[in-house]
């Protein structure tokens, strides 16, 4: 695809991983509308020509309005980045069902809404790609983020089928899996931080600059998937043919790094 012209939606926009790809979007001529909860953000991130929509993602009138605003302003929508998400660092049994459900809202059932509300956009003008913030979690289930992993496989799985739903009508779908990237992101989870030493891997670590350029890298590629650092691939695979080893390996890592706090 290219990006020059394109309106893209991109969702958690005020800062990390969206702000950078509004950054870099905007930086190759795209045409931005850009939601979170924090106005003076997002603003600060799209510049002055950015459409601006605040509010919570998990409320249905917040993703009604930033739909409505994209196409008011600019009659189409390109690019859809489902980017807006928390972590939750919590055992599976002790996370209570509303905080359960809330991760959920946030991390599922909102870019399932604005998939429902923009298909239907880009299935008319047979043309646009929906990119789903997922992230290596969702390919490896990580013991000390087991729900957020749940979260990330459901969104996985859900590009995999939108993918083979709009195959025949130019619609596509990406799904990105980025490894540790250098934002808010462990401070902002939902609840807990993640034990020590185990996400300290420098393998695995990236700017969110460097994430939204393996972003945009894709769109211009129209890739199915881009993990990034490339050095979560290898993990992938091993998860995928060798899965008592990865296991075993990732439930060490987990009570080791607890018995050493
Ligand atoms: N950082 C990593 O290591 C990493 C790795 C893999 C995948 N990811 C995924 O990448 C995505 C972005 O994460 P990040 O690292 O950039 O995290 P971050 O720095 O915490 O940013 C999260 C963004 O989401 C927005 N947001 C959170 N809750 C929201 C809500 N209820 N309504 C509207 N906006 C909301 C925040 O904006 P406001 O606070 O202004 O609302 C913020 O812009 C997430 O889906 C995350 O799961 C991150």
């Amino acid at each position: 695809m290219r990006i020059q012209g394109k309106v893209a939606v991109i969702t958690g926009a005020s800062q990390g991983i969206g702000a950078a790809c509004a950054a870099a979007l905007r930086e190759r001529g795209a045409r931005l509308v850009l939601t979170a909860r924090r106005k003076e953000k997002l603003e600060q991130a799209g510049g002055p020509e950015a459409v601006v929509v605040a509010g919570d993602i998990t409320e249905e009138q917040t993703r009604a309005r930033l739909v409505e605003a994209a196409l008011a302003n600019f009659g189409a929508i390109d690019i859809l980045i489902n980017n807006a998400g928390a972590g939750l660092y919590e055992r599976t049994w002790e996370t209570s069902p509303e905080r359960a459900r809330a991760l959920f809202e946030l991390n599922f059932f909102a870019p399932l809404d604005l998939i429902r509300r923009v298909v239907p956009h880009m299935r008319a003008r047979r043309s646009g790609v929906i990119v789903n913030i997922s992230s290596i979690a969702g390919k490896v289930t990580l013991p000390w983020l087991p729900l957020y992993s749940v979260s990330k496989s459901a969104l996985e799985a859900l590009s995999n089928a939108l993918r083979m739903e709009l195959m025949p009508e130019g619609v596509r779908a990406m799904t990105v899996c980025p490894g540790y990237v250098i934002t808010g992101f462990r401070e902002n989870a939902l609840t807990g931080r993640p034990p020590r030493g185990v996400e300290e891997s420098g393998a695995f670590r990236i700017t969110a600059r460097e994430c939204a350029a393996a972003v945009v890298r894709g769109l211009e590629r129209d890739a199915r998937t881009v993990v990034t650092p490339p050095a979560g691939w290898p993990l992938a695979w091993a998860a995928r043919l060798f899965p008592s080893l990865v296991e075993r390996r990732l439930s060490a890592m987990l009570h080791a790094a607890e018995d050493g706090s």
